[in-house]
């Protein structure tokens, strides 16, 4: 054999070899992401799965999860309004380790809906207001306070809040209500765990996925994408970037 081909053969030895061990180091961290049955959820149980991660995948009506059960992740039922789904998820994975936590199921509003309009003051209603708040908001704080025992069992836990431009006070006054208040409050709850928790090894940040198609969004910007960048972003996350609001592409956001 030439020296060049065998030059390109131990090269793409080396590939494999080095790609393999990252999908054996893979399988021992274990991420659970809310809402993964469709949407963005989906997409981040899909991308972590073929990168050898241990998913699990929570959904509310798991026996309608057939795209998430063929990624191979394991599925759970969760409603994150349920109290009692929250108890029983937490019972179910008693003593095992959780790495990342990923609080993606998130809810838009009655106003998304074809034709209809985002509401105003004069029609944002006390319900939209409450069910908002109820899932993007409290639904991570009572996910995170219980899968607490689990995520201490890591040594590098994270805690992914999935948020959104929308939220920010900074830069773009929200034209959802429910939506964006309840998300403006997410990032409160990020401050919060990151406060409580950095000193104890935890890494705590809000992340914007972008402007998606998905059920919820209607942007330019394909699930694919926008996952396949905040994966690595989340690989990558150190200490010093705990407490921090991160856009998809990496860049910072102001709160
Ligand atoms: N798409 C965008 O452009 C965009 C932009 C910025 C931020 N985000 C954020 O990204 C996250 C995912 O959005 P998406 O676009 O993938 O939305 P989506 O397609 O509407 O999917 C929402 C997911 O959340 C789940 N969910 C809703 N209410 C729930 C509850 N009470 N308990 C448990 N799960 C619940 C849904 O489950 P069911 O199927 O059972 O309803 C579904 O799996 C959300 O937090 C959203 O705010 C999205």
């Amino acid at each position: 054999m030439k020296l060049k081909t065998l030059l390109l053969h131990a090269i793409c030895s080396l590939c494999l070899f080095t790609g393999l061990s990252a999908q054996e180091a893979n399988k021992d961290i274990t991420v659970l992401i809310t809402g993964a049955n469709r949407g963005l959820g989906y997409e981040f149980a899909k991308q972590f799965s073929e990168k050898g991660y241990t998913v699990i995948g929570t959904a509310r009506t798991p026996e309608e999860a057939t795209e998430l059960k063929a990624t191979g992740a394991e599925i759970l039922k969760l409603d994150v309004t349920s109290e009692e789904d929250i108890a029983a998820l937490a019972e179910s994975l008693k003593g095992r380790k959780l790495d990342i936590l990923i609080n993606n199921a998130g809810y838009f509003g009655p106003t998304l809906s074809v034709g209809k309009k985002n509401a105003k003051i004069n029609n944002i209603t006390r319900k939209e207001m409450l069910d908002c708040f109820t899932i993007n908001t409290m639904g991570p704080i009572f996910l995170s306070q219980a899968l607490l025992p689990n995520l201490k069992l890591s040594t590098n836990p994270k805690i992914i809040n999935i948020s959104t431009r929308s939220s920010q006070l900074s830069t773009r006054p929200g034209k959802a209500w429910g939506y964006s208040v309840s998300k403006t409050g997410l990032n409160m709850v990020t401050m919060n765990l990151h406060g409580e928790l950095s000193k104890q090894g935890f890494i705590v940040i809000a992340l914007a996925p972008g402007h998606n198609q998905t059920d919820m969004g209607n942007g330019d910007l394909m699930p694919e994408e926008s996952i396949g960048k905040m994966i690595p972003l989340i690989e990558n996350l150190t200490k010093e970037k705990s407490g921090r609001f991160w856009y998809y592409d990496g860049k910072e956001l102001p709160w």
